[in-house]
């Protein structure tokens, strides 16, 4: 009698200290592991589709899979294994090329991306011999089963991926991640970074005017057009812009001094509402910026990637959302959404 019932006390204690997300991470395509639940997507995407699809459980900030150390390595390697409906050989990872101007073979020179645009640089690379390679497009990485390495390659190829979701990264899961997340579908590409959500119509486009008075697709929260205002932010929208084939992508920013002929001073973040602010991150791409020209648009080359483009062209616009319009109103506590 009294050993059944400390069974049953060391069972519900075991119980009780399965975490939620351990709880959850359960199926034939994940697994957890340490303090981490890894998911593998079996079908393919493009690894910029990839980075901004890791959103199997909300509040963890789901990222590609940072493969660490061996232990991080094995588990992917047996995820993918595991893995019987059908064969999979390799699977995007978070790891990319940092600086596109900078040698790609040196492995310094490449970094695991966390959701926000932080990375962080790793000396376990386990490559395979001949990677990273010389080739200028290959500026991903993904991890292949059979030769259990890492293969420099092209972000735009079609492969599998690795999430994972750390236990540490845990934030109670709010309203505006639940909306961020299901605005996701067809042409909507969005992505949730510190209670910011972001979104890019790849199908939408319009002149600034238009752009910056059309941020209005989740009812009750304040929308702007995008502020970036680091390289971190910068990172999400590039990511953004490529998932959404656009070459052109506008931001908030404008020359409000119209007599201006200096295309190099006067940029100043907006919003439909509030007092223009001086922007001081301006990454220009090469050759930019042109006078005359008084809107911001991102293009490729990161991280050089703002170029001046004419108020009155018609382009896809990235669009921020933050705190809601209900608590500001009543005043409750919390960041300013203009300073997001
Ligand atoms: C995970 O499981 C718990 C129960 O253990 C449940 O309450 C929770 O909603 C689940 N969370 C997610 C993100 O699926
Ligand atoms: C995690 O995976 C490694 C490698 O497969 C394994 O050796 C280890 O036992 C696992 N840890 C736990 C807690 O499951
Ligand atoms: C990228 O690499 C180039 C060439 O080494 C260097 O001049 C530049 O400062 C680097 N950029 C950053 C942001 O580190
Ligand atoms: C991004 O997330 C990582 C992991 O949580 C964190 O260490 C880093 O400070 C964050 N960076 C920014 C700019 O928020
Ligand atoms: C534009 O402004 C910058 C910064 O004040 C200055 O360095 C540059 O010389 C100016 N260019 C012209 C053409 O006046
Ligand atoms: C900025 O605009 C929001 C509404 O979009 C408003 O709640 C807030 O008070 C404004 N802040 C300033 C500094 O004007």
């Amino acid at each position: 009698m009294l050993f059944s019932l400390a069974i049953l006390l060391f069972i519900s204690l075991t119980v009780t200290a399965i975490t939620d997300l351990q709880a959850n991470c359960t199926g034939p395509d994940r697994r957890y592991n340490g303090t981490t639940c890894y998911v593998l997507y079996a079908y393919s995407a493009t690894q910029d589709v990839s980075k901004i699809s890791c959103n199997h459980y909300l509040g963890y900030s789901g990222h590609l899979v940072h493969i660490r150390n061996a232990v991080v390595q094995n588990v992917v390697h047996q995820v993918i294994t595991n893995y019987v409906a059908f064969t999979i050989y390799c699977a995007w990872t978070g790891l990319e090329l940092l600086n596109s101007s900078a040698s790609h073979t040196d492995s310094s020179n490449w970094g695991y991306y966390h959701r926000n645009g932080t990375f962080f640089s790793q000396t376990y690379l386990p490559w395979l011999s001949g990677h990273p390679s010389t080739n200028l497009d290959y500026n991903r990485a993904m991890y292949c089963k059979n030769e259990d390495r890492l293969l420099s390659y092209q972000g735009s190829n079609l492969y599998s991926y690795v999430c994972e979701y750390e236990e540490a990264q845990k934030q109670p899961v709010s309203n505006l991640e639940q909306k961020c997340v299901n605005l996701m579908s067809g042409s909507v590409f969005t992505s949730f970074v510190n209670d910011v959500c972001y979104v890019l119509q790849s199908a939408v486009s319009k002149n600034y005017n238009d752009a910056k008075g059309s941020c209005n697709a989740l009812s009750g929260y304040n929308g702007h057009l995008a502020h970036l205002r680091t390289v971190e932010k910068l990172w999400i929208a590039e990511a953004l812009r490529l998932v959404a084939g656009a070459s052109y992508v506008r931001l908030g920013i404008e020359q409000t001094d119209l007599s201006s002929t200096n295309a190099s001073i006067g940029w100043y973040l907006t919003t439909p509402t509030n007092q223009s602010m001086p922007a001081n991150f301006l990454p220009w791409a090469t050759s930019n910026p042109t006078t005359n020209k008084r809107t911001i648009a991102v293009v490729a080359g990161y991280p050089k990637s703002f170029a001046t483009v004419d108020s009155t062209t018609a382009y896809p616009f990235l669009c921020q959302y933050g705190r809601s319009t209900l608590s500001a109103s009543t005043g409750a506590p919390g960041k300013s959404t203009f300073f997001l």
